[in-house]
């Protein structure tokens, strides 16, 4: 599974990407302790750790899985920035094994990354495998509802960030598959400065979800939905997610 796009963008993702980070570890700690289970966590499809860091602030034991390399080693620098220690595994959420099952396994923003329905289906299983008994897996998804339904085949959208000296150009269009509810970014990211220029060319696809739709494939993979809510409860801006809490 080759992830270029966050290859590339991994030392400007938490800029490009800016998301409410205690809103929404505020919402998992709740849900964490609405199933009264330990504070133990598997951060799946971690990226740069932004969340990991976050809950294990707030007391909790974090491991954070990943695909990508670059992502991962962004996390470990931001791990050692604020001295915590956390865990950074590489390895594939359609197949990794953890030594020691876990009761929490959240994955935001990754499962939408799997845009084959059978790759899906082999995540969930493998994600099941490695939940302890009671244990639970909370994840979101893209809403379709909300989104492909609204996005349009845009023109090109030009967003522009500030690191230090660097400047960061970052400009695409969306692609969309209404029928399978696919959304690809396609365009380029430019990193300037008064010595240098790299252009790098990027194409991304994530998966959206009907209600309906994640609700079957759940049932497929035999896991039990205690809860499916839109958004995160304490996201300040609430982004467009269905959010699922399961078990085995
Ligand atoms: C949208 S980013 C979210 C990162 C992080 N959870 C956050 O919210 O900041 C998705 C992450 O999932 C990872 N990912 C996608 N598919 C994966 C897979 N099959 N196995 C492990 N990680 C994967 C990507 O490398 C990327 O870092």
């Amino acid at each position: 599974m080759k992830l270029s796009y966050y290859k590339t963008i991994a030392p400007y993702y938490d800029l490009i990407i800016p998301r409410d980070i205690k809103g929404i570890c505020d919402s998992i700690e709740a849900i964490i302790k609405r199933y009264r289970k330990k504070k133990n966590i598997l951060d799946l499809g971690c990226g740069t750790g932004r969340f990991s860091v976050e809950l294990a602030k707030r007391g909790y034991h974090v491991t954070g899985l990943d695909i990508t390399e670059e992502m991962l080693k962004v996390a470990r620098q931001n791990a050692k920035k604020v001295k915590i220690n956390i865990k950074y595994i590489k390895g594939d959420i359609r197949s990794f094994k953890l030594p020691k099952k876990t009761d929490v396994i959240w994955a935001r923003g990754s499962v939408g990354d799997i845009i084959n329905g059978d790759d899906v289906k082999r995540a969930f299983k493998n994600i099941g495998n490695n939940l302890s008994k009671e244990g639970i897996f909370i994840f979101d998804v893209r809403d379709d509802s909300d989104s492909v339904g609204k996005i349009r085949r845009s023109s090109f959208e030009t967003r522009i960030f500030k690191k230090g000296k660097k400047k960061i150009i970052f400009r695409f269009i969306r692609d969309i598959d209404k029928r399978q509810k696919l959304v690809t970014i396609k365009g380029e990211v430019v990193i300037k400065s008064t010595k240098y220029f790299e252009k790098y060319k990027v194409k991304h696809t994530m998966k959206y979800y009907a209600k309906k739709e994640i609700m079957k494939l759940l049932a497929k993979v035999k896991f039990k939905i205690l809860e499916i809510f839109p958004g995160y409860e304490s996201e300040k801006i609430k982004l467009p997610r269905l959010v699922a809490v399961v078990q085995k």
